[in-house]
């Protein structure tokens, strides 16, 4: 194995919670009943940035269809502090949606309110069809319904980091998904 691993950040993990090879063999899992749901190879793969870009890279190679990316980056609020509910684009998709099958890819879904308002403005914008996969939720953090069609792994209300997924802009390189040390982000923010 090469690539970060926990024991290369051992001092600020508590412990591990989604393994490497679990995470590779669901983004295998999904890509399989992707592939087959859009076999005719029309699929617009949405990704916003930063954390899904490990998933998405992940994923689109684990597909045995055509697909196409892109990227949106959306305003967001940190972990532990109230969300405003506004989201903003700050980098738009270069794709025109209109008639597309999107298939939005998130690494996490916490309170659903950037999935929700990302699903409703790409239906918006004339996409035939917008649906999900998030690789991680936290169901007990949820909001906004959201309907994700692909899932992941239901994770606790942790604050965890890796593949994607950051503190501080740290640990998006770790190839696995792990609990950080409480003492790492006390007084500090996602
Ligand atoms: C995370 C994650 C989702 C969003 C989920 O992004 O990638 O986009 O938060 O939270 P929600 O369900 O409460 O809306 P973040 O804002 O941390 O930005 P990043 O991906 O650049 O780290």
């Amino acid at each position: 194995m090469v690539g970060m691993q926990i024991a290369d950040v051992r001092d600020e993990i508590d412990h591990e919670l989604v393994s490497s090879t679990q995470i590779h063999d669901k983004i295998a899992e999904v890509a399989a009943q992707v592939s087959k749901d859009y076999a005719d190879g029309d699929v617009l793969l949405v990704a916003v940035l930063k954390g899904a870009v490990n998933t998405l890279a992940a994923f689109s190679q684990a597909l045995s269809i055509p697909a196409q990316l892109d990227f949106m980056s959306l305003s967001s609020y940190g972990a532990g502090t109230v969300s405003s509910g506004t989201i903003t684009v700050r980098q738009d998709l270069s794709a025109d949606v209109t008639g597309r099958n999107v298939l939005i890819v998130e690494d996490i879904v916490d309170s659903g309110r950037t999935l929700s308002w990302l699903v409703a403005e790409l239906k918006g914008r004339g996409a035939a069809s917008v649906e999900v996969f998030a690789l991680l939720e936290k169901p007990s953090r949820r909001e906004v319904e959201v309907d994700v069609k692909y899932k992941g792994y239901d994770i606790p209300d942790e604050f965890v980091v890796g593949f994607g997924l950051d503190y501080d802009e740290r640990f998006r390189n770790l190839d696995s998904i792990a609990v950080l040390k409480s003492e790492v982000y006390q007084g500090g923010q996602a």
